[in-house]
């Protein structure tokens, strides 16, 4: 089987050889639906979270990989899996050229910078965007929003359907919103997303704010180790769901401005960003004058050094007017 075709439909972990129904009733129940959430798991992650003895999860993984055709690759299959990586605009071409063309498939972006400096607007920006054709900067997919501070705005996703000339209803329709309460129904509702995904076409998972439950939850430094642990899985976790469907995860994060101390290095921005121990993009947002924005990415190899402005219209996102 082609990793093309095997990335994007879904196949029951029902379907994995000596999978019988009691031993899938485990899986289902700890939320491994789907062939490709088995695949990407530690056998003994698996069996903690399912209560299936280690070697029968070894073995099941391995029987997955199998199915899957998961092997060795050559360094030519690399490349044509790397041309696989698709893009999503954010609406300002300054914007998707310093992201080296648009917010990328198969990882995680995440978008830290203080109140007001415009995550939560260009989370919604490239709710709306996804549902582009693909001549717009857009994947034709839908996005699943995971809102853990209740600042979404259908309002605002109207308005930007319309300026783009979409039908807002259609839009609003292809974004499925779900209020995390906590950071373990945050957990959870990532875990539910490996059946929802490939099922319903979702090309975009925003979490808007990736931190704030657990920032809330474990205070203190007394907490930090812990926290920091279970950050890190969900962020393996959400790692996994961007690779195993090849969609775009976009995370955010509110960091304190500290002019003082970080100005021209924003990596000692207070809080720091989240994804220091897995890979992705991490972009830092500073308020500008008026309606304008600084956009930096902060150490990405792969992408040049630098910064762009941008601004935020009526519209939406979009390239400064000179
Ligand atoms: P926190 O969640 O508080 O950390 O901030 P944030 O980074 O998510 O900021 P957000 O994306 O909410 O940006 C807020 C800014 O976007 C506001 O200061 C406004 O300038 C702008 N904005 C929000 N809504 C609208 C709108 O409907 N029209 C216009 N023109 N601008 C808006
Ligand atoms: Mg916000």
């Amino acid at each position: 089987m082609s990793e093309k075709s095997s990335e994007s439909t879904f196949i029951s972990v029902r379907d994995i050889p000596g999978v019988n129904p009691a031993i899938a009733e485990k899986l289902e129940a700890a939320g491994y639906v789907s062939v490709w959430s088995i695949v990407v798991v530690r056998p003994e992650e698996l069996a903690e979270k399912t209560g299936i003895p280690v070697p029968v999860a070894s073995k099941i993984i391995e029987n997955a990989r199998k199915m899957l055709g998961i092997r060795f690759k050559t360094a030519k299959e690399v490349k044509s899996e790397r041309l696989n990586v698709k893009k999503i605009t954010t609406g300002s071409k300054g914007l998707d050229e310093l992201l080296g063309g648009g917010i990328e498939t198969k990882t995680i972006t995440e978008f830290y910078g203080e109140y007001g400096s415009g995550k939560t607007q260009i989370c919604h920006q490239l709710s709306v965007n996804v549902q582009l054709p693909y001549e717009k900067g857009g994947l034709l997919g839908r996005a699943v929003y995971i809102d853990t501070e209740g600042t979404f705005r259908w309002e605002r996703i109207e308005a930007m359907a319309r300026a783009l000339g979409l039908d807002p209803d259609t839009v609003m329709d292809n974004i499925y919103y779900i209020r995390a309460y906590n950071s373990d129904h945050q957990i959870s509702t990532v875990d539910d997303l490996f059946s929802f995904v490939p099922k319903n076409n979702v090309k975009l998972v925003v979490i808007d704010s990736v931190m704030s439950h657990f920032r809330a939850e474990y205070p203190g430094r007394e907490h930090l180790a812990e926290r920091q642990q279970k950050l890190n899985a969900h962020l393996h976790q959400l790692m996994r769901l961007a690779e195993a469907y090849n969609i775009a995860v976009v995370v955010t994060n509110q960091v304190m401005a500290r002019p003082d101390i970080f100005y021209g290095d924003p990596t000692m921005a207070a809080g720091g960003h989240v994804l220091a121990h897995v890979p992705g993009v991490r972009v830092y947002l500073k308020k500008a004058k008026g309606n304008k924005r600084i956009a930096r990415v902060v150490d990405a190899p792969h992408l040049p050094e630098g910064e762009t402005v941008f601004a935020i219209t009526e519209e939406g996102i979009r390239d400064v007017e000179e």
